[in-house]
């Protein structure tokens, strides 16, 4: 199969694209024939070996945790598809895989495609939109009348965060550029604070629950201007973090961590969402897979609005 791999950790130039044998579906697996993945930052970190002591030394490794593709057969015990399904998903082993013709994913970690959605809108949805749900659902549980603080608003877990925030009846502030405010503000957000033209006084602060998407604003930032108890969840695993969030486990206070996985309930709560309407990918752009490097080195400008696409098999 022709897949995008590197030979060593490094630089978008580690990045080729050649042929590399078949996966094969082992237990529980479903073989996927990829149409379109999506790139994360998680795909750049560990490119660079950021995350070696958990994600392996392996080689050669294929990037991509997200897809969207057909399925071409069943491992032994699989189960919800049938060949010839489109599906999308999320792939949760730090192995990846999905910058490639073809993988194999555990059946539980894919849905039917959103029928409403291309491959490539598809694709653009798992990784970033999982992580949003189970942040604001699950870790800060936004109730109906919070004001929800969601900074890094325009990028590709952001854009998810407004509209997930929004439906689940909070009041959403995004920080962003001033050039992103009227998207944010179009899927959702009722104020946008433009990071790059003023410090906000404490009154456009001051919120409930306070998703630090960017990484940039942790809790003890932002720990003056949220109300009681206080709610802040980050996606950066510094030191600092992780030890609030054992902390937070012990005490059951809700200053967390999140560490999105795939499962298929929330994939199907997102294509429920989407095909409604309620719910929309915003992709920056589609490149073809042979230009796997730029589209990293895309993604490593930290200016993406929404999601970095490739189109893999088509
Ligand atoms: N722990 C987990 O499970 C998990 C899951 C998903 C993602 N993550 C992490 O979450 C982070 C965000 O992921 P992502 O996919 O959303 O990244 P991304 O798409 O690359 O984020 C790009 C966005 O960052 C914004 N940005 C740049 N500088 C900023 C600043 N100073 N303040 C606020 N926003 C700024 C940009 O907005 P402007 O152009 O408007 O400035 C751009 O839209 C990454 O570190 C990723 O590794 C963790």
């Amino acid at each position: 199969m022709k897949a995008v791999y590197y030979d060593r950790f490094g630089s978008v130039d580690v990045l080729k694209v050649g042929d590399l044998p078949d996966p094969r579906p082992g237990s529980g697996e479903v073989l996927v024939r990829v149409a379109a993945a999506a790139l994360n930052p998680k795909d750049v970190l560990v490119r660079k070996g950021k995350f070696r002591l958990i994600s392996g030394r392996r080689f050669p490794r294929v990037p991509g945790y997200d897809f969207a593709g057909t399925v071409e057969k069943l491992g032994k015990g699989a189960s919800g598809v049938a060949p010839g399904d489109e599906v999308y998903g999320m792939v949760n082993a730090w192995s990846g895989g999905t910058c490639a013709e073809l993988v194999a994913v555990p059946a539980g970690e894919l849905a039917p495609r959103p029928p409403s959605l291309s491959m490539e809108e598809a694709a653009a949805v798992p990784l970033a939109a999982l992580t949003a749900l189970q942040a604001l659902r699950d870790l800060l549980g936004v109730r109906p009348g919070d004001r929800v603080t969601i900074n890094g608003a325009s990028g590709g877990v952001g854009l998810f965060a407004v509209q997930i925030a929004s439906l689940l009846g909070g009041r959403v502030v995004g920080i962003c550029s001033a050039g992103n405010a009227g998207l944010v503000c179009e899927l959702g957000a009722s104020e946008v604070i433009p990071y790059d033209e003023r410090d906000p006084p404490a009154s456009e602060r001051r919120c409930d629950a306070f998703f630090d998407v960017f990484g940039n604003r942790p809790y003890p930032l932002v720990r003056p201007d949220l109300s009681h108890p206080h709610r802040h969840v980050t996606t950066v695993p510094s030191g600092g973090a992780i030890l609030r969030e054992i902390t937070s486990r012990l005490l059951g206070r809700s200053v967390r961590m999140v560490a999105v996985k795939s499962n298929r309930p929330d994939l199907e709560q997102l294509t429920r969402w989407i095909d409604a309407g309620e719910v929309r990918p915003v992709v920056d752009r589609i490149r073809p897979l042979e230009d796997s490097s730029e589209a990293h080195a895309y993604l490593e400008t930290r200016r993406a609005r929404g999601k970095v696409v490739l189109t893999v098999g088509r």
